[in-house]
């Protein structure tokens, strides 16, 4: 039997829902197989509709696969990606593809591709965004691998990726772990969106004394303009959502404690080693492990903060700075967040559209917004860009907005609130933008207690001070 041109490995929400995808689009015959057997015996059965092939083992599924083999695995990440790679290589054959579609980390993936490749098969990491639902009906889609597995894979990805503007949300992002890498800083831009997001609402109800539902309907209102995405869409729903036991909003309801799955301190592990400032998604990532310290949380309790009690005297002007805060802070943590792609593409030797990146998160994927327009704009302008926020039209909007955002970061000081994500932004806003930074002075410890040597603004050569004895016989030596 020769008729499935794919196949999904693991067949949980994920993998399921993938696999349903595929079947509904034309051209496609879909292979199905899990480990334990009830989850196929019961996909097939919920939906006979989508024309599954079951198989029980690893010798049949490759049996009901056409050549080029072309297998997706959506297992748990880790070890049990290793184990259904493991398997699928001692049944598939050379020119074959192997997808593992879940959330690896990326030097994971570099390894894989690298084993993979010595058996002559092809393995492709690919990021898939979206969640669930996405799986079902269009998720984001990024691919790393080879060129050749480009050829057979891209088509079949074209066809169950989400669509923005009438372009389907895939692109060949690059080789080996590319694709994992691109969906890693993805998630990490997602924490800082979210959490420069519960940052406005926490100034505003704290400021303004407005509800959450009130509230609700001001982020209706931010998603008709240059705001207008995903996440502040949920946002007001999650606001306007009340407890069905106790009728309070649900948002005061739910424990203040913010999990996480590792992919934000991926991100922020990555870029320190990388030498790249994401510091929005450092402190979003941060602002998550913060709160989960309720140990900490209960102790600390007891420190003061400021004296007077916090209210605004024009809610209207405030809401309107703390928007124009937010979509400030939203540049940097995405300029951020491109910046660390392009440091990692060169460090990786990876080529990788940034403008590319940037549109097929336009849809299927947590952070989908309008704003990606923009940023492909951005690219399209000039492809090498060495810091998004300075092109023509973010510089501009943060120009607009600058003022505003000082005021609001100034506010919540002032006030006790914690906004690292906004304050953060602003100060890499104004180091990145500063004539000259205190480093110098960095420089002059370094040397002083390491002879880790400087260099000078007037002339050529490396530097080192001999600061011991009569510091006014400072002597400059010239170590080259
Ligand atoms: N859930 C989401 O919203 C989401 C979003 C994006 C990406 N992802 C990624 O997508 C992947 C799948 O996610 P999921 O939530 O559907 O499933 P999951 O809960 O992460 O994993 C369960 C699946 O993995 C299989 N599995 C685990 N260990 C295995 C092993 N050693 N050998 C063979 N199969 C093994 C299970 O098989 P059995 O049934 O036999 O136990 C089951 O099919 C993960 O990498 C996840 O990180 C998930």
């Amino acid at each position: 039997m020769n008729a499935a041109n794919i196949g999904v490995v693991g067949l949980a929400v994920m993998g399921s829902n993938l696999a349903r995808n595929l079947a509904s689009r034309e051209g496609n015959t879909v292979a199905v197989y899990n480990r334990s057997r009830e989850k196929t015996d019961l996909l097939v059965a919920e939906h006979p509709e989508a024309g599954f092939i079951p198989a029980f083992s690893y010798e049949e599924f490759a049996a009901s696969l056409s050549k080029p083999r072309t297998a997706i695995i959506m297992v748990k990440a880790g070890r049990g990606t290793d184990a259904v790679i493991d398997e699928l290589v001692k049944v598939f054959e050379p020119g074959d593809i192997i997808v593992d579609g879940g959330n690896a980390y990326f030097p994971d993936t570099i390894r894989r591709e690298k084993a993979v490749r010595e058996t002559g098969i092809n393995f492709v990491g690919a990021g898939i965004s979206g969640g669930e639902e996405g799986a079902l009906n269009g998720p984001s889609i990024m691919p790393g691998g080879s060129d050749e597995s480009w050829v057979t894979l891209g088509p079949i990805l074209k066809s169950i990726a989400a669509v923005a503007e009438g372009e389907p949300c895939v692109t060949h992002i690059g080789h080996n772990g590319a694709g994992h890498f691109v969906k890693m800083v993805h998630n990490g831009i997602e924490y800082a969106d979210m959490q420069l997001i519960a940052e406005a609402y926490d100034l505003i109800r704290r400021g303004t004394g407005k509800t959450p539902s009130e509230i609700a309907d001001v982020f209706e209102e931010w998603n008709k303009g240059e705001l207008e995405s995903y996440l502040i869409e949920i946002t007001a729903e999650v606001l306007r959502q009340n407890d069905a036991e106790t009728g309070k909003p649900l948002v005061d309801v739910i424990l203040d404690q913010a999990g996480a799955k590792g992919t934000g301190a991926w991100t922020v592990q990555t870029a320190l080693s990388l030498g790249t400032p994401v510091s929005g998604i450092a402190e979003a990532t941060f602002a998550r492990s913060l709160s989960s310290h309720p140990e900490q949380r209960a102790v600390a309790a007891t420190l003061p903060g400021p004296d007077e009690e916090f209210s605004v005297a024009d809610a209207d002007a405030f809401i309107e700075d703390v928007r124009q805060a937010l979509f400030a802070s939203k540049i940097i943590a995405y300029s951020q967040g491109f910046d660390e792609i392009r440091a990692g593409a060169a460090e990786y030797d990876w080529t990788i559209d940034l403008g590319a990146v940037s549109k097929i998160w336009r849809a299927g994927c947590i952070i989908r917004a309008q704003f990606l327009n923009r940023i492909a704009d951005a690219y399209d302008e000039q492809a090498d860009l060495p810091v998004l926020a300075t092109s023509t039209y973010f510089a501009e909007a943060l120009t607009r907005g600058q003022a505003a955002w000082r005021r609001v970061v100034v506010a919540a000081t002032q006030a006790g609130i914690p906004s690292p994500a906004f304050s953060s932004s602003l100060a890499y806003y104004d180091g990145l933008r500063a004539e000259r930074l205190p480093a110098a002075l960095v420089q002059g410890q370094r040397d002083f207690f390491g002879a880790h040597t400087y260099k000078r603004i007037d002339k050529e050569g490396t530097f080192h001070t001999l600061w011991s004895g009569d510091r006014s016989e400072i002597e400059a030596v010239d170590t080259h």
